[in-house]
């Protein structure tokens, strides 16, 4: 067919087969723990190998150039498929997000207003439901097929380009409900919010960027591993209202980034539903065990949440950016946002919904494609099936090292992060870590907690096993007894 557009949908079916056959090679290759998870190098080497000047001033890639750029691309690529990728909190992806991915790419449907995407927005109505049902919450009512019970709140939700945007749009909503008048006045200096020291930098940032400054946010009283303890939060709430200050948010780690531990979620929620105090949730990380009948009750209490952060992207075999910001009731998210776009509302819909007034972003990509699709594809069953088995082999990995000689686990898992450490120098982790990233072989991360710095393990690929950290442990000890 002739080319429109600068591009042809022969050259889309030819070019896209090609890409997808270098795809699929890349990820049996991770799988099969052929070549490393990634050697990290200088962007100027990159930049060289894949030949970016010379694709910016002569574009035009014919098939043989569009092979060598896209092995030169994967070639160099962090492989999340391969078991010895245990760094960081991101989803080793089912392939069916990857093809909503496509889809999307192709279609470019936005999501603010009904009639840009009414199939994608469709969907993502049915993904904010589903996770509304799993928190314990009503759905949205959007659907009118899938109503509330009768005479019960609607939940409200809507997915986000990542948790930190959820999280800030929680916050907004908290402060709706504080400070009805903040969105016209600013942010009433008198609010703080109160989470533990180790919430997510995205809870500061969010209190920042309100205008509140991270001096106001209080950090509740926590035990060594940075869990809160709800016995002694009242009386911290007490000071705060001593010294003339408003709580305007409670938040909670479901898990805590650093170290994988829950917050004692029901106790904390009880204490605010007391005191009538907004509580957050943040499960971006840990609320996908809502979906394991073994590990649910680490969220016993989440439907006491006022909103709920969770992530697809991180724990739901979806490709990122999805995630969602979740609240019981539903009349409480349009407070977050107040806005009269002439060019985009119109007032009331005769069909449909428009995400606008409940979300950030103008131009949104179709986020709940991807998950409604890995949802059909995988099912809640196998979506489960990898929580499980992600949790037991962190169980399993702790044991080992915790019995090893010379190394020393942080504390119990509670989820599938696990912090670790070889012998008792801080210096000698950040050294093992940098070692192990220039070589490429395996990828860490690393946390301070307690004072002290420690290897900080994230086991999102299934794969990686016993076996796998074994022969990790080992390069570390090599590590270790040389000197360079
Ligand atoms: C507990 C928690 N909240 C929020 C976030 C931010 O999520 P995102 O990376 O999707 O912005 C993270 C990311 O690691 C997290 O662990």
């Amino acid at each position: 067919m002739e080319s429109t557009k600068g591009w042809s949908t022969e050259d889309f079916r030819r070019q896209g087969e090609l890409v997808l056959e270098l795809l699929a090679g890349f990820v049996d290759r991770g799988r099969r723990s052929e070549g490393g998870v990634v050697r990290v190098r200088p962007v100027d080497e990159l930049a060289r190998a894949m030949d970016l000047e010379r694709l910016i001033t002569d574009p035009g890639l014919d098939d043989k150039g569009l092979r060598a750029l896209i092995e030169t691309f994967l070639a160099g690529a962090t492989n999340v498929h391969h078991p010895s990728f245990m760094a960081h909190q991101i989803s080793v992806p089912h392939y069916a997000a990857a093809l909503g991915d496509l889809i999307s790419g192709v279609l470019a449907n936005g999501m603010s207003v009904y009639e840009m995407g009414p199939v994608a927005g469709t969907m993502e109505i049915a993904v904010v439901d589903w996770m509304l049902s799993k928190v314990g919450w009503q759905p949205t009512g959007r659907n009118s097929d899938n109503p509330p019970v009768a005479g019960a709140m609607p939940g409200g939700g809507v997915l986000t380009h990542g948790g930190s945007l959820a999280n800030l749009t929680a916050m907004l909503a908290a402060r709706a409900a504080a400070a009805p008048g903040a969105w016209e006045n600013g942010t009433p200096s008198d609010l703080v919010v109160v989470a533990p020291v180790c919430a997510h930098y995205s809870l500061s940032r969010a209190v920042a960027a309100m205008g509140l400054g991270t001096s106001s946010l209080v950090a509740a009283p926590a035990d060594h591993l940075g869990r809160a303890l709800p016995d002694e939060l009242g009386a911290c709430l007490d000071r705060i209202s001593d010294n003339g200050r408003r709580v305007m948010a409670v938040g909670v780690n479901a898990c805590a980034t650093a170290t994988g531990l829950y917050d004692p979620i029901r106790e904390i929620g009880e204490l605010c539903r007391e005191r009538g105090l907004w509580f957050h949730v943040d499960g971006a990380h840990g609320a996908s065990a809502l979906l394991s009948d073994a590990e649910a009750w680490r969220l016993d209490g989440i439907e006491n949440a006022d909103s709920v952060v969770w992530d697809a992207h991180k724990l739901l075999q979806t490709s990122a950016l999805c995630a969602a910001v979740l609240v019981r009731d539903g009349r409480r998210l349009p407070g977050a946002f107040r806005q009269d776009a002439v060019y985009v509302t119109e007032g009331e819909r005769e069909i449909g919904v428009d995400f606008i007034p409940q979300q950030f972003e103008c131009t949104k990509a179709p986020l709940g494609l991807k998950f409604m699709l890995v949802l059909a594809l995988a099912g809640e069953d196998g979506l489960a099936g990898n929580i499980d088995r992600l949790w037991e082999n962190t169980r399993d990995i702790q044991s080992l090292i915790a019995d090893r000689e010379g190394f020393e686990t942080l504390c119990e898992p509670e989820s599938n992060i696990l912090c670790f450490r070889c012998g008792d120098d801080d210096a000698l982790q950040t050294r093992v870590r940098k070692r192990i990233m220039h070589e490429g072989e395996f990828l860490l991360s690393q946390a301070d907690v307690g004072g002290r710095r420690w290897l900080r393990m994230v086991l999102m690929n299934p794969l990686t096993d016993v076996a796998t950290v074994d022969r990790l442990l080992d390069r570390i000890e090599e590590i270790a007894a040389s000197q360079d």
